[in-house]
């Protein structure tokens, strides 16, 4: 197949998501295939067109076992031209549960053709001792990994369908994630009321009018306010649970799991 450009649309709270794609793209370009990364992640952000003879990449965490659900909104208005498509999915050490299989059935409807997968672990962004340090080297390996063995792949063949996945892990119906206890909150005597929270957030959940105040039902605990807010005005709630819980993960989660891909 002649691939002509790499278009990759990627959600991220914490940032690790855009660090392995944008790993991902460099790879491609490395090859001699232009390639760029898009952050559909702040609510009403455009998506990427996907030209016929793209290669697609969609990459998100995986947050309970699932794809966050303001990302497969903005992965259901893309469209695709039977385009082969790269899953990516980075995940805290646990496991990825559904994900790959609840991406992949949002993508197909749209004409996109998943070839090729790549689940990469990652310092766990919610529960924060958790696999710090990752990505390590070796993970960062399977990324670069994914994109040679995925442009071979396509190589070899002259139609995506022969390319594509047989076996997409997961099971329907999906995991049951009904969020994370906590949720996203601001200190009024920090905030100095840029609104990057505002504009930044997923979910719609923080009011450009009142910064202060966050609506808890819409959060989704993606961390992204809290990690972009430049004057470290916002924090989860939890207190004592929060730091017992992080405690409990990062002792149960321990043994490391590995990166690995499908190509
Ligand atoms: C709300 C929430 C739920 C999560 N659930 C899982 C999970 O089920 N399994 C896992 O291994 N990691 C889980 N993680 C960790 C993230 O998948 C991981 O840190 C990911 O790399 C974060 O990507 P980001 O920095 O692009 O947001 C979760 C993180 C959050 C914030």
């Amino acid at each position: 197949m002649n691939i002509s450009a790499c278009t990759a649309a990627y959600f991220t709270g914490a940032g690790t998501t855009r660090t392995i794609t944008e790993r991902f793209t460099a790879a491609i370009e490395a090859a001699g295939i232009p390639a760029r990364a898009a952050d559909i992640a702040p609510a009403g952000s455009d998506v990427p067109t996907f030209d016929p003879n793209d290669l697609a990449v969609f990459a998100v965490p995986s947050f309970g076992g699932r794809v966050p659900a303001p990302a497969l909104a903005q992965f259901a208005r893309c469209e695709g031209h039977d385009t082969p498509t790269v899953l990516i999915i980075t995940f805290g050490n646990r496991a990825v549960d559904d994900t790959f299989l609840e991406l992949a059935d949002t993508v197909r409807e749209r004409g996109f053709i998943p070839v090729a997968l790549g689940a990469i672990c990652a310092h766990h962004s919610l529960m924060i001792d958790v696999a710090k340090g990752r990505p390590d080297k070796t993970d960062l390996e399977a990324v670069d990994n994914l994109a040679h063995a995925v442009l071979d792949k396509l190589a070899r063949i002259s139609d995506a369908r022969d390319a594509e996945l047989a076996d997409i892990p997961g099971n329907r119906p999906y995991r049951d994630f009904a969020g994370s206890p906590f949720r996203a909150q601001a200190d009024a005597g920090v905030c100095t009321g840029c609104g990057s929270c505002a504009r930044q957030c997923p979910a719609g959940a923080i009011d450009p009018a009142n910064l202060a105040s966050t609506d808890t039902d819409a959060c989704i605990t993606c961390m992204r306010c809290i990690v972009g807010c430049p004057a470290g005005a916002r924090s989860l709630t939890g207190g004592e649970d929060l730091a017992a819980m992080r405690a409990a993960f990062a002792e149960r989660l321990a043994p490391r799991v590995e990166s690995y891909i499908v190509g």
